[in-house]
């Protein structure tokens, strides 16, 4: 009985050391979440913004639709133009280094080639032209190689019609005297044009063994200026997206937020979109009074009227944008207290006056910069100069009495790389010609108050105005 009863009052108490312990596992949990959870509470303001901006952006991604990877035809078809241009020119052979010219006409970047750091042995491709029975020029590609690199060489996959033709030196070997023997044995005094990326040893090495060389003349550098149906397709994609990516960063940003914050945000959305980084620049009030930006930019707190200027460039397809965007951030949605608060403010405040002013000064100069833009477009004609656009935009500026204030040029060729030649200066005579592609990007920088710049991507075409490859321009500084 007695132990009937106290096995009967053991299991009794059971569930209540039960429910205590429950209880205190519980609390113990719920504690264990909170001290987990306290560094992303912190975290999660700008965790919120980097997620809703990949939403936006990723809700219409069509501007990636048309563009497609250059094909293998058209890295040949680029060499044959080469040569028949090497061919009027009367030189006997082009030469190059793995760089940005090599990546144009065989795919290959620098890097690819040298992973490390640049390579003291000479490895060069050489275009020859060649007369076809037909009387037609075509490319003749040929390679200098150290022997052990051969095999490395032939498995990069540089497009080619035929198995490459490589000619190739022994370490202890001359390898200028290897490829004059090899390629130029028949050729009396060879001439060749040399890439503008080619490393001064590498010139002078040619040159003291029976090569001429030659610099880039301005047919060659049109080629690569020129842009084809395909590369246009890609810059106007990485270009669209990357005004895009600014654009879905920027409605979500809030007040609060660091310079340095919002380049995380805006790499995290382009690498969304598959982009690779590049160079991402966000410069808030008066840090964007320096074109570029200073050392000392990042850690500066958005605020509701802050100016905001992102100068941004990414890759795809191996083309680059390069883009810029001022803007104010979305206006708060005003609750009636708020609004109540900001009237009676604004009566009285003398702060106020002042940051009035300022905010009335930042649209003008918004608007002024977009008005010498739109004057710049109407200049990337074939009719006109590099100048003539420079000036355009500039006229602008000076008339209004800001002319010191736009201290660079107004832009520049953009393509596998996002400065190439033609650049748009005042001192440049270069004529401007169909298929080039290039920045227009007029900006005012005031010393200690704000900078603002805006950026688009310009096609020049045969006939007719300019062909826009970044999107749509800005229409204000709410709608950038
Ligand atoms: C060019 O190189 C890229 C990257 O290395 C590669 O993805 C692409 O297939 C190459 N193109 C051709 C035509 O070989």
């Amino acid at each position: 009985m007695r132990d009937e009863y106290s096995k009967g009052a053991r299991e009794l108490g059971k569930p209540s050391t039960h429910r205590i312990r429950i209880s205190s596992a519980l609390i113990a949990l719920l504690i264990l979440t909170l001290v987990t959870l306290l560094p992303f509470t912190q975290k999660s303001a700008i965790d919120r913004v980097q997620q809703c901006s990949i939403d936006t952006i990723q809700r219409d991604t069509s501007f990636l639709h048309d563009a497609h990877p250059i094909t293998s035809h058209e890295f040949i078809d680029r060499r044959n133009k080469l040569a028949k241009a090497l061919a009027a020119s009367g030189v006997d052979g082009f030469v190059l280094e793995p760089g940005y010219t090599f990546e144009y006409y065989g795919n290959i970047s620098q890097t690819s080639w040298e992973p490390w750091e640049p390579e003291e042995r000479p490895f060069l491709m050489i275009v020859e032209p060649r007369v076809e029975d037909g009387g037609q020029i075509h490319a003749k590609t040929s390679f200098l190689s150290p022997k052990f690199e051969e095999g490395r060489v032939r498995m990069l996959g540089i497009p080619s019609e035929h198995s490459l033709n490589i000619v190739t030196w022994e370490e202890h070997w001359n390898p200028y005297q290897t490829l004059k023997q090899g390629l130029f044995s028949h050729t009396k005094d060879p001439i060749i044009m040399v890439d503008e990326e080619m490393r001064d040893f590498i010139v002078r090495g040619l040159s003291s063994n029976g090569f001429s060389t030659v610099g880039l003349d301005m047919e060659i550098e049109a080629l690569r200026q020129t842009k084809s149906a395909a590369e246009i397709e890609i810059l106007r994609a990485v270009n669209t997206g990357t005004v895009e990516a600014v654009r879905a960063v920027r409605s979500c940003l809030l007040p609060g937020l660091t310079e340095d914050e919002v380049v995380t945000v805006l790499d995290q959305t382009l690498l969304s979109i598959g982009f690779s980084l590049f160079f991402n620049l966000v410069l808030f009030e008066e840090n964007a009074a320096l074109p570029h930006g200073g050392f000392v930019t990042g850690d500066k707190v958005l605020e509701q009227d802050t100016m905001v200027l992102i100068d941004v460039g990414a890759h795809y397809l191996g083309y680059s944008s390069d883009i810029c965007r001022s803007f104010f951030i979305p206006p708060p949605k005003p609750s009636r207290i708020g609004a109540l608060l900001t009237f009676l403010a604004s009566g009285w405040s003398p702060l106020h006056k002042t940051g009035f002013r300022l905010h009335q000064e930042k649209l003008k100069v918004w608007q002024l910069v977009l008005d010498a833009q739109t004057s710049a477009a109407q200049r990337f004609t074939p009719e006109s100069r590099a100048k003539d656009v420079d000036i355009a935009a500039r006229t602008v500026i000076t008339q209004a009495g800001y002319g010191p204030m736009f201290t660079h040029r107004v832009g520049h060729g953009i393509g596998i790389k996002a400065h190439e030649a033609p650049y748009l200066h005042q001192g440049n005579n270069q004529m401007l010609r169909a298929g080039m592609t290039f920045t227009n990007e007029p900006g005012v920088y005031l010393v200690g108050r704000f900078g603002i710049r805006h950026e688009d991507v310009f096609l020049v075409k045969e006939d007719g105005p300019p062909e826009i490859l970044s999107g749509r321009r800005a229409i204000g500084p709410y709608d950038p």
